[in-house]
């Protein structure tokens, strides 16, 4: 089998969850890892930008991509060391999220269960740090492996040295430089569950279960899930739009004097995360409509696209949505995914 494929001016409009209209003036679907070299070679790839795409789940094109999008399509599970309590699993990063969510759940392993049926690919999940109902990929994460553009090598960084954050990473912020190519997790058989996070432990009991499995957890998540947000196969989007905003404590005193019902989680002694999708909602953004970009009515965090919105439409409407959220709680929303 060919160890990549390479497309010029390419379409990209199937490759992304938000469905919208780009191109891209290369495009290499990469099957071994092992390809990247002599693809970076044939591509001059370093006087061109360069953009990782997994299943397009977290990214936004308001305009045609003028260099390399690589889309790794490497698939491989395997376990690397186990000693029957904890275990080292290693996959490629072409392997879908979810797929090995339930891979793991299926050989005994909890931990990911609160990280089930988040759309991407595994490589993408330590870029941006995926997370959900009170858990985030870094907890797991032994060590990824790249290769290193600027050194030319393949390489594999410490979870210390992929200085994770909320949503964030050091791959997040040097696009340029990383390419991941494998994951390599430590999993455990035993380890207390993530219950906490509002909602989980109603949902258990609706489903009649008191002393639940990471297995019926994962279940309840995944009904969570399903009632509140837009399934990208069905309907254009990529996930929650913005991040939950960061400010200090002196700002969340005096937004409570004329917001009392402002809902905020504690973030370190000096500072809190507000909720976007409450300051979304306040506005009146919940369920709106421009042609086809839109606010979902199930949860305000997620724009969508009803079908033939153009990106550049989309990001008009979440220009909309950052200004008035500005102009009304002085706090500025970040998008979380990657605007191209
Ligand atoms: N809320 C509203 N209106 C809404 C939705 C939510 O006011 O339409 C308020 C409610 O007060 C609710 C609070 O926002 O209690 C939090 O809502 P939710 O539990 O849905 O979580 P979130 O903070 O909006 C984050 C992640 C999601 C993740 C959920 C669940 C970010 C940017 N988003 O959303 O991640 O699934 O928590 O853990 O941190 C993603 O990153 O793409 C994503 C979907």
């Amino acid at each position: 089998m060919e160890r990549f494929t390479l497309i010029r001016n390419a379409r990209l409009d199937q490759r992304t969850t938000f469905r919208v209209p780009a191109r891209a003036a290369w495009l290499a679907d990469v099957w071994k890892s092992s390809a990247l070299p002599p693809l970076l070679a044939e591509t001059a790839a370093g006087e061109r930008p360069l953009l990782l795409l997994g299943d397009g789940s977290n990214i936004l094109f308001t305009r045609d991509f003028e260099g390399l999008v690589i889309h790794l399509a490497t698939r491989g599970i395997e376990i690397l060391a186990d000693d029957g309590q904890q275990a080292t699993v290693r996959s490629a990063a072409g392997e879908n999220w979810d797929g090995f969510v339930r891979w793991t759940l299926a050989h005994g392993f909890s931990g990911l269960e609160n990280l089930i049926l988040i759309p991407g690919t595994v490589g993408a999940a330590p870029i941006q740090n995926i997370g959900a109902y009170g858990a985030e990929v870094r907890e797991f994460v032994q060590a990824v492996e790249a290769f290193d553009i600027i050194e030319q090598r393949f390489t594999r960084l410490s979870n210390a040295a992929c200085e994770f954050a909320y949503r964030d990473s050091l791959f997040k912020r040097r696009p340029q430089r990383y390419i991941v190519t494998a994951v390599e997790f430590l999993l455990h058989r035993q380890r207390p569950m993530q219950l906490a996070y509002s909602g989980v432990r109603r949902q258990l009991d609706v489903m009649g279960i008191n002393r639940p499995t990471p297995t019926d957890l994962g279940r309840a998540i995944e009904c969570l899930r399903r009632g509140k947000l837009p399934d990208p196969t069905v309907i254009g989007n990529a996930g929650s739009f913005f991040k939950n905003p960061v400010i200090p404590i002196e700002h969340l005193k005096l937004l409570q004097r004329a917001h009392p019902d402002v809902p905020y989680h504690a973030h370190d002694h000096r500072a809190c995360k507000l909720s976007a999708a409450w300051l979304i909602e306040a506005c009146g953004f919940k369920g709106m409509r421009e042609g086809d970009a839109g606010v979902a009515d199930t949860h305000a965090l997620v724009l969508v696209n009803y079908g033939g919105a153009d990106g550049a439409q989309v990001w008009a409407l979440a220009e909309r949505i950052r200004n008035t959220v500005a102009d009304r709680f002085g706090v500025s929303l970040e998008p979380e995914p990657l605007v191209i």
